[in-house]
């Protein structure tokens, strides 16, 4: 070998080193930070899962943010409680009579999650996801719905009741990507057919077939984002609609919210609230959120006019539950 080989050799193998180095550092940092994104008041919780990682440090941060929430929470409904004086949408309410734990259950919030872990609480067990999955009698809870007028008046006012909710823009992305991008088995795309009619034939050029077990037409994001913003009861559904609609959240005093972004830390703190000490190792780890990384491949085909109507119908959501439809759609447009 020549000493330019050699030299060259030589400067391939530290220039190799050196982008090993930044690609771990970078997976790393992504790793640690960028799967639990922390809005407002949260920094201190991103901070906490950092290297010197602390989950006494974190559980502090999450309490102070549940003082956070209520209070804005509280605020809200003072001045604005009267556009939510609708009766209580009862179905919504999944009871754990053992546990005296009511949850308002809203999709596309981490509710798979959230009702394993107070499936296995109620129950003393600890089943895993695909077990919850094929005991799909176990995992019937009783809805409050089920109850006497009487029985609900005194598990509202007696039990522990918790809220998950979500970055609406977020979770409206979540809900077409599971719903209708994906799972053609649950047929969504013909359930919902009816949402094409949103569009122009001109706006529907963009309608693509999907590959389900029976060709249908799939639901573009544009019209399952005027549909699902219109107030029309057909095209109502448990995975879009509002949790300000769906859970009354100035009618029920609720102990604890959660939100899906910091779910796995939150669920935490919950369990020290409802008295569990012993049983973390029922809780769920953070997950990464698919349609937070996707927001921009999402969003970005749709008019402005069109997100305008997510912010509206949504106004309730962002507002009472501390969330910025501004930031949101800053980080959307950066990437
Ligand atoms: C396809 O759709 C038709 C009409 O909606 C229905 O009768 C049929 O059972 C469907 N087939 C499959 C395989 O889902
Ligand atoms: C709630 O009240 C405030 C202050 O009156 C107002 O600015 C805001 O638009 C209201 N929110 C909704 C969702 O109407």
């Amino acid at each position: 070998m020549t000493t330019a080989q050699c030299n060259f050799v030589n400067v391939f193998f530290i220039a190799c080193a050196a982008v090993l180095m930044v690609t771990y550092l970078y997976v790393y940092n992504n790793l640690i930070t960028t799967n639990i994104q922390f809005k407002k008041g949260n920094e201190k919780v991103a901070v906490a899962h950092g290297p010197d990682y602390d989950d006494e440090k974190i559980d502090m941060f999450v309490e102070e943010e549940q003082i956070r929430r209520a209070s804005l929470l509280a605020k809200y409904c003072k001045s604005n409680g009267s556009l939510h004086a609708n009766s209580l949408k009862t179905f919504y309410f999944v009871v754990y009579d053992k546990k005296k734990i009511i949850y308002c259950r809203t999709g596309k919030t981490g509710s798979t999650t959230t009702s394993r872990l107070l499936y296995n609480l109620e129950n003393g067990v600890n089943l895993n996801a695909g077990a919850m999955k094929t005991s799909d009698s176990l995992s019937k809870p009783r809805l409050l719905n089920s109850y006497t007028e009487e029985e609900i008046a005194l598990r509202l006012s007696t039990y522990f009741t918790l809220l998950v909710t979500r970055n609406p823009i977020e979770r409206l992305a979540s809900a077409w990507m599971s719903r209708f991008l994906s799972n053609p088995h649950l047929r969504y795309n013909e359930q919902y057919r009816s949402m094409l009619q949103t569009i122009s034939s001109k706006e529907s050029n963009v309608v693509k077939e999907t590959k389900g077990d029976n060709m249908t037409k799939q639901i573009p994001f544009l019209a399952f984002v005027r549909a699902a913003t219109d107030n029309k009861k057909k095209w109502e559904n448990r995975h879009w609609i509002p949790v300000s609609d769906a859970c009354s959240p100035c009618k029920v005093p609720y102990d604890f919210i959660a939100h899906t972004e910091t779910l796995a830390d939150d669920l935490r703190l919950f369990l020290r609230k409802v008295g569990v000490t012993n049983r973390d190792h029922i809780l769920p780890r953070t997950k990464q959120r698919a349609a937070a990384e996707n927001l921009p491949n999402i969003y970005g085909f749709i008019p402005m006019e069109d997100v305008k109507r997510v912010i509206r119908k949504f106004k309730s959501d962002f507002e009472m539950f501390g969330y910025s439809y501004e930031e949101k759609f800053l980080e959307i447009l950066k990437t």
